[in-house]
């Protein structure tokens, strides 16, 4: 079987930022009271015309670029989204077109908070299987549009941005060496978007009762969360034959940075070696991995042969984790 490993990667975030003060002017909340529960100090938002699809066109040309590779020559785009342009047509065929990857085949992914790592684990089966060379994978959001503006639980948390890596075959020891995924519908009204779908058409109704907002039960959410991700790192570090003193970089979803410090925990690893940026961008969901990979890469905290393990959690619900070798 071919072996996959990423060979270059992008981000980008929307200019504008929204800082605690300002989401304090506009709901019952304050700066402490963000910074102490959930790590974030700012979050960065889209403007009136940006839509996911042109930040993920963004983070694509710089994971491009950084890879060195031709649009021309991608084989597949998978954008992980939860909140894509339209339901239909995907957002990964509207990047394609930006990009003129007009020799790639383009699906959006949905397993929210997770996206990034199901791509992860997608684009290198198709690589192990020799189906694919170049494969372009996508985590982008834009949650502004999708958060009630008055709910103080939900929009002190999500923030907009997409990150982006390309995967090829290698022969080389810096490779994917594991992904494992994981789901449980069971706790689906956990975090959910009610209407809009076939479930809950819209109407006037569903609008007057903020039906298209985000909705999260964030205690429930929070212990699951912290027992996920905390079981999927181990699994996937078993599975992969890696102990986890061995690992160089973890990099996990950022939900929240008391999570993110219970996950870290529970595998036995210090602070120092996880990277955060929760602080700058909130919770990006699909694109909060990608986003944390490309600063570590770019300002060389990741290194040539580091053992990075990745790990995710959201909606659904999902998890999911993976190891590299840089
Ligand atoms: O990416 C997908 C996965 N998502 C997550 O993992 C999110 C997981 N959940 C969380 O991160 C946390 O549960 C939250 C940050 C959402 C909430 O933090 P918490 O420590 O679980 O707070 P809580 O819901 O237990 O609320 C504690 C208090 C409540 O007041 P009372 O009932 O004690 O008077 C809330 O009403 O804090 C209040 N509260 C707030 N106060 C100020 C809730 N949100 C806010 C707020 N500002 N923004």
């Amino acid at each position: 079987m071919r072996k996959s490993t990423i060979v270059g990667t992008g981000s980008y975030a929307p200019e504008k930022v929204l800082t605690n003060e300002d989401i304090a002017k506009m709901v019952d909340t304050s700066d402490e009271w963000i910074q102490t529960r959930t790590g974030v100090k700012e979050r960065r938002v889209i403007s009136k015309d940006e839509a996911t699809s042109d930040i993920a066109t963004k983070a694509a040309i710089r994971a491009l670029e950084s890879a060195r590779i031709n649009p021309s020559e991608l084989n597949l785009i998978i954008v992980a989204t939860a909140t894509p342009d339209f339901f239909f047509p995907s957002t990964a065929c509207i990047v394609q077109h930006n990009i003129g990857a007009k020799n790639a085949a383009a699906f959006d992914l949905e397993a929210a908070c997770s996206g990034f790592l199901y791509s992860l684990a997608i684009g290198n089966s198709f690589i192990s299987a020799g189906l694919y060379n170049n494969i372009l994978i996508i985590g982008a959001e834009t949650f502004y549009n999708f958060l009630d503006w008055e709910d103080r639980t939900t929009c002190v948390l999500f923030g907009d941005g997409a990150g982006a890596a390309v995967l090829r075959p290698t022969t080389a020891e810096n490779c994917v060496i594991g992904t494992y995924l994981g789901a449980d519908g069971s706790g689906k009204d956990n975090i959910k978007l009610p209407a809009g779908g076939s479930r809950l058409p819209a109407s006037q109704e569903t609008v007057n009762q903020k039906l298209h907002y985000v909705k999260m039960r964030g205690k429930e959410t929070f212990k699951i969360a912290v027992r996920a991700m905390g079981d999927a790192v181990l699994t996937v570090l078993e599975q992969s034959k890696i102990s986890p003193d061995e690992i160089d970089w973890l990099i996990p979803h950022q939900a929240n940075i008391r999570i993110i410090r219970a996950v870290a925990n529970r595998v036995s690893l210090p602070m120092e070696k996880v990277i955060v940026n929760i602080d700058r961008y909130g919770n990006t969901s699909a694109a909060s991995i990608p986003i944390a990979l490309d600063e570590a890469v770019r300002d060389e905290r990741i290194k040539e042969g580091d053992i990075i393990a990745m790990v995710a959690f959201g909606a659904g619900m999902t998890w999911a984790a993976s190891v590299i070798r840089w």
